[in-house]
């Protein structure tokens, strides 16, 4: 069953379906670089996900085979000064990158190709990723006088530990999908053809599972990444929070009773 969103972009397509919204980069003459109307678009996206009761998880792809995301849009830097470039990288930042990562439903990429500099951050950005067997990834900024700026130096030395993350932002060297799945960047990899449903199969047994929960799990874990802390009694309270949810009482009545349980989210 397909449903539809009412809201248009001009750079990314959206399609609901059966409450996951799939929302693929659309500038595939450009291998889907990430210029400021994506960024924008992005940006409201993530709104959409925010704020869409209907919207349980969403995907983000590329279009096409080749590209997830080449990388941020290397003809809008040219221009930019030290200040302005801050401000793109801000920007990016608190619209697209940490909402994704923050988002309390799951964002998971399904990495379609190239997915290079901004395109390798957009996908490390989300909570998991999933990859075709030709996909390419890398941090290739530095061969631009650049380092990244979406969050890729934090972000890729979480995932995969720093000399591993030091070696690819210093090399700029792409590594493909076995590679990127040895070191823990992607968790899955599949045939291209495949990739969306293979994906979309994960999200759905997400999908059945406590969203009160599974917003709590993407808190904690976000926190463990980052060090912080308080990360073991913030488990504490949110463990403790659980108590006083449906979905609690649900999940766990259901294990006694022997039936399947059916959260709604409260
Ligand atoms: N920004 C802007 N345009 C980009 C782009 C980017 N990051 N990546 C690709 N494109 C454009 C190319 O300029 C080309 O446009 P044109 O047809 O108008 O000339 C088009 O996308 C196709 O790319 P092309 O380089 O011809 O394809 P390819 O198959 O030979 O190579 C890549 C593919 C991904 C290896 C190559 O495009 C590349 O290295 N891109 C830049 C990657 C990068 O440095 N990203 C980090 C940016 S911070």
């Amino acid at each position: 069953m397909y449903e539809a969103t009412n809201v248009m972009y001009q750079t990314v397509l959206t399609e609901l379906q059966e409450g996951t919204l799939i929302v693929t980069i659309n500038r595939p003459d450009k291998m889907n670089a990430l210029n400021k109307d994506v960024i924008e678009d992005l940006g409201n996206v993530l709104n959409e996900i925010y704020n869409n009761p209907e919207i349980k998880a969403a995907i983000l792809t590329g279009a096409g085979e080749k590209a997830f995301v080449a990388g941020a849009d290397i003809s809008e830097f040219i221009s930019l000064d030290h200040a302005a470039g801050a401000a793109l990288a801000e920007k990016g930042q608190i619209n697209v990158f940490n909402k994704i990562e923050n988002s309390p439903k799951p964002i998971i990429a399904a990495v379609n190709g190239f997915s290079l500099g901004g395109g390798c951050e957009l996908a490390m950005s989300c909570h998991f990723r999933t990859a075709s067997e030709g996909a390419k990834f890398g941090q290739p900024e530095v061969n631009l006088g650049l380092i990244p700026g979406y969050g890729g130096t934090q972000r890729l030395t979480q995932l995969i530990g720093k000399g591993k993350a030091m070696e690819l932002m210093m090399t700029g060297d792409m590594i493909g999908a076995d590679e990127a799945k040895a070191l823990g960047l992607v968790n899955h990899i599949f045939p291209q053809s495949e990739l969306l449903d293979k994906t979309k199969d994960i999200v759905k047994k997400i999908k059945s599972k406590s969203p009160v929960a599974i917003s709590k799990v993407i808190i904690c874990v976000n926190e463990a990444a980052k060090g912080e802390k308080a990360g073991f009694a913030n488990e504490i309270k949110r463990f403790g929070e659980c108590f006083d949810t449906e979905d609690m009482r649900e999940g766990t009545t259901a294990f006694i009773e022997k039936r399947k349980p059916v959260f709604k989210g409260k």
